[in-house]
């Protein structure tokens, strides 16, 4: 059977004192002319026709006819009624309504027919996939992930097909995977909660959000370290915020001062500040603490890939040292499992929970429970230990090559930031130096570096270059630091 006979097309309405019968063929012309009823698709029955128009068969017999005798319509008796496969030439020269669209073909609404919030999204514009390159950043290495094992459990959890059939999720989420959160949390990040209070989120990205529409009108001041992460800031900008830029030392984000008022939210990447890769000090973390509580100024806590530590002790999260409802604490499984997951939690205060569930809730119900359930069990039979365990020794091993490879090859022209932590590190550039520049060489040798500059509102005075170790192999990493030489050596002649 065609595509078509089951289904009845949607029909522009019938203008009054317009006959049924013109109507009809009217109508459907247009269907075809437009693309919505395809060459050879098959049109449900006149009974059918008739009986969801209001109409008499005989009419609807009538206006088929007509489209037959125009050469839109074939069809005998007893084998239903096609759109015909070859439309006369002029036909097909009947143009749509003229659309806007752009370089991709999407079609474009003219700003003025956007909301204030829409049109600072457009200007934001949205974050493309690229192919992974050296010295990409952000990325784990997702060719070692064990994708035959998570499709094994996918299988059994679609298999107990009743669970996802029948049950409708919660907004905050699964709750063995919310218990199984809080418990590693505890464990792992001195994160002190209960899991009543662990929210499922699509990614960090939507916690952000969330965060920033309960919390943050237009116009409210948000406080961002600089440099930063582009993704917080985007959320933070599309919301009209005003946004206020706390310089990075050697022991993390600045202590704002004292006399800023009305700062709603504080964004921080104690763990491994983003970009530098800057691990937040104790006393650092308690003046903070201590002037959030001051200010009545929430702190949103990304701990975004703190899994992976290579050395030092691991300070406790802002969370476990909080002990009021201050620190909203957010993770990802992003860096740890796989970026298309778009699975990460919120650690939500407690006078928050019921906010958030309902913020969560209109916004798009719960995320996804298979990709819940195979989480949970991915936690609960021992792989997800076993997977970071695994990773974080092939990173050890990747980040040392990379500090010999820029040893060797780099000694006195760039200065690498020693690697505690994450996927990445910052090799920072000599005084004088053009990060962003230096960047744009790179690209053009086949690099992917990403300039300090990039996660800055104002010009850095130290300039240096976001390097991802993770994502590429010691030889591919070698390759890369041998070719950044190239181009660091154009640069000097
Ligand atoms: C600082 C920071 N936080 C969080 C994330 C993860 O975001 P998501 O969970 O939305 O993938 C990233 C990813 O690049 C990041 O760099």
């Amino acid at each position: 059977m065609s595509a078509g006979a089951d289904f009845i097309p949607a029909l522009l309405p019938r203008e009054p004192g317009v006959p049924s019968y013109r109507w009809l063929a009217s109508a459907l012309r247009s269907a075809i002319l437009e693309g919505r009823l395809r060459p050879g698709a098959r049109l449900p029955g006149t009974r059918a026709l008739a009986g969801r128009f209001g109409l008499s068969r005989g009419t609807v017999t009538t206006a088929f006819e007509e489209l037959a005798a125009q050469g839109y319509l074939t069809g005998e008796i007893g084998s239903g009624t096609y759109v015909n496969r070859v439309l006369p030439d002029d036909l097909l020269q009947v143009k749509r309504p003229a659309q806007r669209t752009d370089s991709t073909g999407r079609t474009r609404i003219p700003p003025s027919a956007l909301s204030d919030y829409g049109r600072r999204l457009v200007r934001l514009g949205s974050s493309e996939p690229r192919r992974p390159r050296a010295f990409r950043t952000n990325e784990p290495a997702l060719d070692l992930f064990p994708a035959r094992l998570w499709a094994q459990l996918a299988g059994r959890a679609l298999r107990r097909g009743e669970t996802i059939l029948a049950t409708d999720g919660e907004p905050l989420g699964y709750l063995p995977l919310r218990e199984a959160i809080a418990d590693y949390l505890g464990a792992a990040r001195g994160v002190r909660c209960a899991p009543g209070q662990v929210a499922i989120v699509s990614g960090v990205q939507e916690a952000l959000d969330l965060t920033t529409r309960l919390l943050v009108d237009p116009g409210d001041r948000v406080v961002l370290e600089e440099p930063g992460y582009d993704g917080a800031e985007r959320v933070f900008s599309a919301a009209g915020a005003r946004i206020v830029s706390v310089a990075i030392d050697g022991e993390g984000m600045k202590v704002p001062s004292a006399r800023l008022r009305d700062v709603r939210l504080a964004y921080v990447t104690p763990a491994h500040q983003f970009p530098t890769g800057v691990a937040m000090s104790l006393p650092r973390r308690l003046a903070l603490l201590e002037w959030a509580r001051r200010a009545e100024c929430r702190i949103l806590e990304d701990d975004y890939d703190s899994e992976f530590r290579y050395s030092g002790r691991p300070i406790p999260a802002l969370q476990g040292l909080d002990d009021g409802n201050t620190v909203i604490f957010v993770g990802s499984f992003s860096k740890v499992l796989f970026p298309s997951l778009r699975l990460g939690y919120v650690v939500v205060p407690d006078d928050l929970v019921t906010s958030f569930e309902a913020a969560k809730s209109v916004r798009n119900r719960y995320s996804s429970l298979l990709e819940q359930l195979v989480l949970a069990e991915f936690i609960a039979t021992g792989h997800f230990g076993r997977h970071l365990r695994r990773m974080r020794e092939i990173y050890a091993e990747r980040s040392g090559a990379l500090v010999a490879a820029v040893r060797r090859d780099l000694a006195g022209r760039v200065e690498l930031a020693p690697v505690e932590a994450g996927l990445q590190t910052t090799a920072w550039l000599p005084p004088g130096s053009s990060d962003v520049t230096t960047a744009e060489l790179a690209a053009r040798q086949g690099l992917e570096v990403t300039s300090v500059s990039r996660y800055c509102r104002a010009t850095p005075e130290r300039q240096g270059l976001q390097l991802g170790f993770a994502a590429i192999d010691p030889d591919e990493i070698r390759r890369g630091v041998r070719k950044l030489e190239a181009v660091l050596d154009g640069m000097r002649t």
